[in-house]
């Protein structure tokens, strides 16, 4: 399973790339808000620092919701750097703008997807990655792990090869739980990857091994 970071912070991409464990970035508006990255020129150059940090995928969102506004801002996008991903809603235009984008070898994050069958439609436009949104599923009582079982399931059927981003993950259960069920990629918050890290019997077990080690020195 690939590992993305949720985030527009550099010093946590950064972190999580020190690691060796990271293979793309996802962001989206309320991200680079929560920066204090604002205005078009700004949040063009911010995509490009984050490229310039990490080898993979890296997913920027586009805000119009009409297709010949996604069209441009996405070839604008596109054009910033080759490692970049047009991410588009999940709304008929942005499924029209999939299909352009994806007849052009440009890849595409189709994102805000909460059902199968949006799932099934991004497919069908030939998306590169589809990203289901388990914790906001989680949010309002509804089981966020059981539709990446879902399209995991559909895709499989019919050999889709658009990759299942299991999207909004929150923590560690959610990385585990997405790794069983089969998706293909995870993108969550820095905590939810280091907090893999993490075993008492680990920090013990070195603690000992460590003093023993001393005893002889
Ligand atoms: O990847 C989607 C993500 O940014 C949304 O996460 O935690 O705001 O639901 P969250």
């Amino acid at each position: 399973m690939k590992f993305f970071i949720d985030t527009a912070n550099l010093d946590q991409i950064k972190e999580a790339q020190d690691m060796g464990i990271l293979d793309g970035v996802t962001t989206n508006p309320s991200l680079m808000a929560k920066e204090g990255i604002t205005g078009t020129d700004n949040i063009m150059k911010h995509y490009v620092d984050i490229c310039n940090i990490v080898e993979g995928d890296v997913s920027a969102e586009v805000i119009s919701t009409d297709f010949d506004g996604m069209v441009r801002e996405g070839e604008a996008l596109a054009e910033l750097h080759d490692q970049i991903v047009i991410k588009l809603p999940m709304i008929k235009d942005g499924v029209k703008a999939c299909k352009y984008f994806s007849d052009r070898g440009i890849k595409t994050n189709v994102t805000l997807v909460f059902s199968p069958g949006q799932a099934l439609l991004a497919a069908k436009a030939g998306a590169t990655y589809v990203s289901p949104f388990i914790g906001r599923l989680d949010d309002i009582s509804t089981d966020g792990l059981n539709l990446i079982a879902e399209i995991r399931h559909i895709f499989d059927n019919y050999g889709f090869e658009t990759q299942i981003l299991a999207a909004s993950v929150r923590h560690t259960m959610h990385v585990i739980d997405c790794a069983k069920l089969g998706s293909d990629v995870m993108t969550g918050p820095l905590s939810s990857i280091t907090g893999l890290l993490k075993h008492p019997l680990t920090d013990s077990g070195l603690e000992k091994f460590l003093a023993d080690y001393n005893k002889g020195n």
